[in-house]
């Protein structure tokens, strides 16, 4: 299904339960083959670049049992991983690569690391400088700039960093590898940036200490085996609530999904163009608080500023929410933005040069957007660059749009949300 074709003119309505959540089935993957003992992960999410992380620990030496949405996983501690017989191949996770560079470098072994054609073009500079702080010998292609990386692991130092960007990344790569240190490691970060790592990983054993922007974990103690159940991944469902709020006549419903403030920025920028969302039936899961998110379409929304402030608590939602600007009576400007750039694709690129196709007044900054709505968008042929949260976009934007909209290289959705246009196809009504 390289080539997706979605028409305008329905609206949505229904229950969607999301995919489960990225960043922590990656993390509740990692801690749990860190950890001493049995570990079962329920609602796993079973996707590419979760699926990137299985096989790597696999090719560590670790045990992991695939029972379709739940992992049982038989980790031996900290120092139980071996060493690869092979390269490890992260796909298009950066997630994986950066998170693992952390442990490898606490491993007193070599392994390699490396991805597919978009992740080894992504900045590695930002974990090999503090991961080298530490002791660890780690070098990068073109200067240390990008994958392969080539690591040799030993027993590290304790640091106190400061991230240059807010990253959560590169800030759970250097508390992993302060796991592998004597003393505490120190993480300061300018902005805060979601949080599943810090919360997470104390349940497993770890001493960690949050005071403001600085993270601080104790290194040398083990972890142990746990269960953790993974909540819905409210990067996925933003897509549908946006879709909602922006097609007359929608009324959707996501159930069970994770609203981490360090994750939900959208909802806020969302609040102030005037779409309404209600949250219900709010509980706690393995730490992280979710809820049931309705929403209903057909309001108008109008332009907002969105400020660098905002940028890490919406990070992944940047494409989506130029979708939803398209549609905002006024102009909205998005700055700070220039992670955006070094993402699976440069996503500011890629969705002026598309939106643009569809007929939006969209300009491009060095650091982000602005967008002048609202635009009647017209069906037309547009590229993902391969990019699972811009071919998504495209799709919303595909759904508002009068005509076909015709997606290229739509497959990659199989990252983040292998159901997606399954999904649309099922919640579609027609009005
Ligand atoms: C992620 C952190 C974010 C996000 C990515 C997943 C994570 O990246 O964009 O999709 O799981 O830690 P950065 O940490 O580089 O901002």
């Amino acid at each position: 299904m390289d080539r997706i074709e979605l028409n305008g003119g329905g609206c949505y309505k229904g229950e969607l339960v999301p995919p489960p959540d990225k960043s922590i089935s990656h993390r509740a993957v990692f801690f749990s083959c860190l950890a001493k003992g049995k570990s079962t992960i329920r609602n796993f999410l079973r996707a590419g670049d979760t699926l990137s992380t299985v096989s790597a620990f696999r090719s560590l030496g670790i045990d992991i049992e695939d029972r379709g949405d739940e992992l049982v996983i038989l980790g031996k501690g900290i120092h139980g991983l071996r060493e690869p017989h092979t390269v490890i191949d992260c796909g298009n996770s950066g997630t994986t690569m950066r998170l693992l560079s952390g442990i490898a470098a606490g491993n007193p072994f070599f392994s390699v690391l490396t991805g597919d054609d978009s992740l080894r073009t992504r900045p590695m500079q930002r974990v090999i400088a503090p991961l080298r702080q530490m002791g660890a010998e780690i070098l990068g292609r073109d200067g240390d700039r990008y994958p392969p990386l080539a690591i040799k692991g030993r027993k590290l130092r304790a640091i106190r960093y400061s991230l240059p960007v807010a990253s959560a990344q590169v800030k759970s790569a250097i508390l992993l590898a302060g796991l592998y240190s004597d003393g505490e490691t120190e993480v300061t970060e300018p902005l805060r940036s979601r949080d599943h790592t810090e919360r997470m990983l104390p349940s497993f054993g770890a001493r960690i200490k949050v005071e403001g922007l600085r993270i601080t974990v104790h290194g040398g103690d083990e972890l142990y085996g746990r269960d953790t159940t993974v909540p819905g991944d409210f990067s996925s469902a933003a897509f549908f609530i946006v879709a909602a709020l922006l097609v007359k006549g929608s009324e959707v419903t996501v159930k069970a999904v994770g609203i981490n403030p360090s994750r939900t920025g959208l909802l806020g920028v969302l609040g102030r163009m005037g779409g309404e969302v209600v949250m219900e039936n709010i509980r706690e899961v393995s730490g992280e608080t979710v809820a049931d998110i309705s929403c209903k379409g057909g309001k108008g929304l109008r332009a907002v500023d969105v400020t660098r402030e905002e940028m890490p608590l919406l990070i992944d939602e940047f494409p989506i929410l130029c979708v939803a600007a398209s549609q905002a009576e006024g102009l909205t400007s998005i700055h700070g933005a220039e992670e955006l750039r070094v993402k699976e694709s440069d996503r500011i690129k890629a969705m002026t040069s598309e939106l643009k196709k569809m007929g939006v007044e969209i300009e491009e900054y060095p650091d982000g957007v602005s967008i002048k709505g609202r635009t009647l968008l017209k069906g037309a042929k547009v590229e993902s660059y391969g990019d699972h949260r811009v071919a998504m976009s495209l799709a919303v934007a595909g759904l508002v749009a009068e005509g076909t909209t015709a997606i290229h290289n739509a497959s990659c959705v199989n990252i983040s949300f292998p159901r997606f246009f399954e999904e649309v196809k099922r919640l579609a009504c027609h009005a």
